[in-house]
């Protein structure tokens, strides 16, 4: 991994994940993994329709099972507080009441909770559940249901047309297409599991979630109680992707079964479950209309989509925001249309919107570029958009041109031939593409706790959690830096309720928001020790400016021997603990600005034009972060990041058999993602300039904008070598051979 530019970096940009330790032995708990005496096991029973009514259930041999200790459908369940509520008002809401009647609005669908004593007699009860169905005809083809395509409610998502509305088709040179992009899913390693159980009719969850507090909220909303009666304990994840940022069925299942036999109940989703119950990046089909001057200045853009949805909820991401703001364009037209068809909600996965919306937008910069017979990086810098012409302000900083630089340099670009299928090696085609991507950085509030304990240790508190970007080892960092404690001193307590409360893991924000308040408090701290210190007989005639903290100590910066330890400072005063806790956010100047994130992938592949076969020969992801706060961490975001994208373009589709509307591949058999073998040579770097307004640090957000257009980068390499335009992701040996 390497830095275009290093001059921001500082003495702990090179940390150590300081929970690596605990992930690789085994130490750190996941939320299945506490020990919970007296604990019941549970799973979900899915419904076998797509749409229907339930017309009987027959759990008598199931509840007559050895060892089971309640088995709850709707006819039994008894119904959460907030069950009441016409509209679940948190967010991350749990709109399918799980139970809440017979209606069946998805395949696998849980029908009924089955609780035992141990794990075999909980799965042994939940296959003698006799049910029968009243069936209705269900749509699960999203292009059978684009007749329902309907625009959310909210102004981002209106229909907008900058300059004249689809222009693009008055253009010297244009194109047309249509790209379609299938349902992917998250599939982290770790599976969906709660241990849920009440204490003094209060709820107690140890689950998987990527927010701590916004889980708080929905199942305070479920069940009808303020979320400080929520007690959610999160603080190890094994992945989520976006899977995390909803609050799901199983949760409140557990949540039921706990309640009903008054014990502990621990859930964990099984692997097919996971293609059902817990979201997926929605299948979503794009018009793109690019028109430009000969010489290669666009003039027109439209993008036009229309996404899956479930018919219980509308689930929204910014799919055509990129095409807004990307180029220079004076005529831009976007629509966005939910079409709900009978299967799960999706949920965020990923770059969000972007990572969908960027695959249509830059395999059309591509296909014009082709058009224009110029080279797709030249077409991309001769419409390079100085400022932000959507929300007509200035970036706060921009560097994507010296991402292109990079990444054409590493990637031998030189080689490329503009012409189609005219490089071979060793009888293989060879083909080079780049895919720009974006993401937007955001700065939420957020509280954090830092103290300085007696024994020398300072602990820094924030109930934000860690899906695995790093984030404790970031605020360890961050912490080291403003208050000069040893690394090995400092101590998070992170993932957890009644900690300052920190924001949801996700949109790339955590390192910009957590990181910004850790920022706050610990120069707050500073200031309070010194201040403590400065009363001091020794630091008597020293000016508070003049004294530093630094390594435990204060001391002052004209006269070494003067120095006085936290341990000692504490006991003189008879204090058990200096204690600041800050609420950060963003600022009114960030705010005159937009600021983004970019990443541009580029990719070499070798197509066996025979087989079909494509083999990835070497990738090159760069991007623009602002100042990297840390390297290591960064870096394995950007490699991840990469490689799920090429999981996007390559591999990853949800298919369902639609006679059914049931997922056919939902098992790591049948759904591929890439691994090890599948990537010969990858290389990431990092602008690593720091933005003057995104927060202290100068950070800006990555983990989503590390996917945000690798997979049109494949599809543009795929072309270039084939000349063979595949626009239906992934990008398959028959499609390769057969279209
Ligand atoms: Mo990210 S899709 O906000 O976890």
């Amino acid at each position: 991994m390497q830095h275009l530019n290093n001059g921001s970096m500082s003495k702990t940009s090179n940390l150590d994940r300081v929970d690596g330790r605990a992930k690789v032995t085994g130490a750190a708990t996941y939320s299945a993994e506490y020990k919970t005496p007296g604990v019941a096991y549970a799973c979900l029973v899915g419904s076998t329709v797509a749409r229907g009514r339930i017309k009987s259930i027959d759990t008598k041999k199931a509840e007559w099972a050895p060892g089971v200790l309640a088995v709850i459908t709707h006819l039994n369940v008894a119904k959460p507080a907030g069950y009441q509520k016409e509209k679940n008002p948190s967010n991350l809401g749990q709109p399918l009441q799980i139970l809440k009647d017979d209606t069946i609005k998805f395949y696998d669908q849980p029908i009924a909770i089955v609780v035992a004593d141990t794990f075999e007699r909980m799965r042994y009860a939940a296959g003698l559940i006799k049910t029968e169905y009243v069936k209705e005809a269900h749509e699960t083809n999203l292009h059978a249901a684009m007749d329902k395509g309907k625009m959310p409610k909210g102004d981002r998502f209106k229909d907008y047309t900058r300059g004249i509305e689809n222009d693009y088709k008055n253009a010297e040179v244009s194109i047309e297409a249509e790209y379609v992009m299938p349902a992917d899913v998250h599939n982290p390693m770790e599976l969906a599991n709660i241990i849920a159980k009440w204490e003094n009719e209060k709820p107690i969850l140890y689950t998987k979630s990527q927010g701590v507090e916004g889980t708080r909220r929905s199942i305070g909303d479920v069940f009808g109680m303020s979320p400080e009666d929520v007690t959610v304990h999160s603080e190890y994840l094994g992945g989520a992707f976006g899977m995390g940022l909803h609050t799901w069925p199983y949760e409140v299942a557990a949540l039921i079964a706990s309640k009903k036999i008054a014990k502990p109940v621990k859930l964990v989703l099984h692997r097919e479950q996971m293609f059902t119950n817990v979201g997926f990046r929605p299948m979503t089909i794009q018009k793109m209309g690019l028109g430009a001057t000969k010489d290669g200045k666009l003039t027109g853009l439209t993008h036009e989509a229309t996404a899956q949805t479930s018919t219980y909820e509308d689930f929204t991401e910014a799919t055509v925001g990129m095409s807004r703001f990307m180029y220079d364009c004076a005529n831009v037209t976007t629509k966005y249309r939910i079409a709900p068809i009978d299967y799960g909600t999706p949920v965020w996965m990923r770059g969000p919107g972007e990572a969908t919306g960027s695959f249509a937008l830059e395999c059309a910069m591509d296909e014009l570029a082709y058009k224009l017979d110029m080279d797709p990086i030249e077409f991309r810098k001769r419409n390079h958009a100085e400022m932000d012409q959507e929300q007509n302000k200035p970036w706060s900083s921009k560097h994507v041109m010296e991402c292109y630089e990079a990444g054409m340099e590493r990637i031998g670009w030189k080689n490329r031939k503009n012409t189609p299928g005219t490089v071979k090696e060793d009888g293989w085609l060879v083909g080079y593409g780049m895919g720009t991507g974006t993401f937007g950085s955001s700065r939420g509030k957020t509280a954090v706790g830092a103290k300085l304990l007696a024994n020398g240790t300072m602990v820094l508190q924030c109930s934000v959690n860690d899906m695995g970007p790093g984030t404790a080892t970031m605020m360890t960092a961050i912490g080291a830096d403003i208050t000069g404690m040893p690394v090995d001193k400092i101590v998070i307590e992170m993932g957890s309720s009644g900690l300052p409360k920190g924001p949801t893991q996700g949109g790339s924000a955590t390192t910009s928001s957590v990181g910004s308040a850790v920022f706050d408090a610990c120069n707050l701290l500073n200031g309070k020790v010194i201040a403590l210190a400065a009363q001091q007989p020794a630091f008597k005639s020293v000016k508070p400016e003049n004294m530093v903290f630094a390594a435990g100590a204060v001391s002052s910066k004209n006269n070494s021997a003067k120095s006085i330890s936290v341990t000692d400072l504490l006991a003189k005063n008879k204090l058990s603990e200096l204690a600041v806790e800050t609420e950060s956010a963003n600022t009114e100047e960030a705010k005159k600005y937009s600021i983004y994130s970019y990443s541009v992938h580029f990719v070499k592949v070798l197509v066996n034009p025979n087989i079909g076969k494509i083999k990835i020969a070497h990738v090159v992801s760069c991007a623009d972060i602002g100042t990297v706060v840390n390297e290591k961490t960064s870096a394995g975001q950007m490699y991840g990041g990469a490689v799920g994208g090429i999981g996007m373009g390559l591999m990853e589709a949800l298919e369902i058999d639609h006679r059914y509307g049931r997922a056919i591949n939902n098992n790591f058999a049948d759904y591929h993602v890439p691994v090890n073998a599948d990537i010969i040579k990858q290389e990431v770097f990092f602008v690593n300039k720091k933005d003057p307004y995104s927060n202290p640090m100068g950070s800006k957000g990555l983990g989503e904008t590390a996917l945000v257009g690798m997979a049109p980068a494949l599809a543009n390499a795929v072309f270039n070598a084939t000349g063979k335009r595949i626009r239906e992701l992934p990008i398959t040996v028959d499609k390769l051979l057969f279209t």
